[in-house]
């Protein structure tokens, strides 16, 4: 792996060991000292053009516990406002020496375009309305967690699929992964070349309820719109929000998925985020586990060999160290090389 663009860049097989590797990395954050020093000496660059609580914090947090530096651009603090292009404020980062930049960007082709003028590794957080790997590999990894092998599992993609680059990126995941999805949503909402995606289409949510084993709820996207394609919001939650009421219709245990941010009386109820099934949490952690074994594969291994379980190490040095009257646990060393 050279660069984490999409899903379909990304193939099966790679998805597959991404999946299979994360639970090294979730047990990491389990421990008295979460660090590894995986990739000590090495730097994360998070270039973010668009707004951002939990995926910036998630690179951040991911490659701080792998021993990574993080340069965090502040775009709205940065000379992008004095009307530097993406180009030289892409090459200028990488001048000062880094080896991975994770980039957002309104514009769909970004992560694609930073790849043919940097030497770092590239990763995809979210180009327009085109793709979002890392949540998507996410949203597989909680899945698994709740449902085991998601081969022949219903998952059904409720709300503004037209706008959603999560939408695109978890069809591709889970389509992958042998589920079937049904996609929900009014007309409006649907893209237009919906009927070449490998996907079922329902306009009518209380009719997709009962047939789900898992419900994925999408954010409307208002920033997105250019248009009124609905006629109000509350008419778009009457017919297309996970109530209580709707919830109680699912199968018992079914997981309620939300990306975030949610708008909690639009796509999901007000009280609904608080019922047992609602996994939100659990994507938000293991977002931070996946994301770890992203930049290892990016560049934790100079020979491009995945690692099994014992390659890792058991506890960074320089935690240990810091760690005022604890028992030194011992330390593994990963050689890794510099990637990029
Ligand atoms: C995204 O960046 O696409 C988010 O994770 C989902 C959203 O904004 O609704």
């Amino acid at each position: 792996m050279r660069h984490l663009l999409s899903i379909d860049d990304l193939g099966a097989a790679d998805l597959r060991e991404i999946l299979r590797i994360t639970p090294t990395f979730a047990e990491v954050a389990q421990r008295r000292i979460a660090k590894v020093p995986v990739l000590r000496g090495q730097t994360v660059a998070l270039l973010f053009y668009e707004d951002s609580t939990r995926t910036r914090l998630s690179f951040e947090v991911a490659a701080k516990r792998l021993s990574a530096d993080t340069l965090n651009v502040s775009v709205s603090t940065s000379s992008v406002n004095k009307g530097e292009s993406l180009r030289d404020t892409a090459e200028t980062i990488e001048a000062m020496g880094i080896d991975a930049v994770v980039v957002r960007h309104r514009s769909s082709g970004v992560p694609h375009q930073l790849t043919q003028w940097l030497d770092s590794a590239v990763v995809n957080a979210g180009d327009g309305w085109h793709q979002h790997p890392t949540q998507a590999l996410l949203d597989c990894f909680t899945l698994e967690s709740r449902l085991g092998d998601l081969s022949g599992s219903h998952i059904a993609i409720v709300g503004d699929i037209k706008h959603s680059r999560v939408a695109r990126s978890d069809v591709a995941a889970f389509t992958m992964l042998g589920a079937e999805v049904t996609l929900v949503a009014p007309p409006t909402l649907l893209p237009p070349a919906v009927d070449r995606w490998p996907v079922r289409v329902s306009h009518d949510l209380d009719a997709s309820l009962a047939a789900c084993d898992a419900i994925y709820l999408l954010r409307m996207q208002t920033e997105r719109q250019h248009e009124a394609l609905i006629p109000d919001l509350r008419e778009y939650s009457t017919l297309y929000g996970l109530t209580a009421e709707r919830a109680a219709r699912l199968a018992p245990g079914v997981p309620i998925m939300h990306p975030g941010p949610m708008n909690r009386g639009v796509e999901i109820a007000a009280d609904v985020p608080d019922l047992e099934q609602v996994v939100v949490v659990d994507q938000v952690r293991n977002g931070v586990a996946v994301r770890m074994a992203v930049l290892f594969l990016l560049l934790g291994s100079s020979t491009g060999d995945l690692p099994g379980t014992s390659a890792l190490p058991a506890q960074s040095a320089d935690a240990e160290a810091s760690a005022e009257g604890d028992v030194a646990e011992p330390v593994t060393e990963v050689t890794s090389g510099v990637g990029g």
